[in-house]
């Protein structure tokens, strides 16, 4: 399965629910997530994500990350579309830490 990250928070560029083929994409206010159990493995969502945050979960150290979406993804409703991002999104894309100072 493929999992959204940390680079996620508070860009929500949303590129990313477009393009997947099995609409596995779940929208909290600050991120979105994937059902890893719903994710067929396709890569094609990687790419699109203009804050780099959708990794493989084979990726070094990402085993948070994988519970975080799977957590999530049973409790935020599903997202399909691409809406507008936040205003002051690109404000935030590489930010350090926004885990911790976001997150909730
Ligand atoms: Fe969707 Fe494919 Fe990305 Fe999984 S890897 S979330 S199936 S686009
Ligand atoms: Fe987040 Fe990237 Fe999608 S910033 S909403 S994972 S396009």
């Amino acid at each position: 399965t493929y999992v959204v990250t940390e680079n996620c928070i508070r860009c929500k560029y949303m590129d990313c629910v477009e393009v997947c083929p099995v609409d596995c994409f779940y929208e909290g206010d600050n991120m979105l997530v994937i059902n890893p159990n719903e994710c067929i493995d396709c890569g094609v969502c990687e790419p699109e994500c203009p804050a780099e945050a959708i990794v493989p979960d084979t990726e070094a150290g990402q085993e948070k990350w994988l519970e975080i979406n799977a957590q999530f993804s049973a409790e935020w409703p599903n997202i399909t579309r691409k809406r507008e991002q936040p205003a002051d999104a690109d404000a935030h894309k590489g930010e350090e830490g926004k885990y911790e100072k976001y997150f909730s």
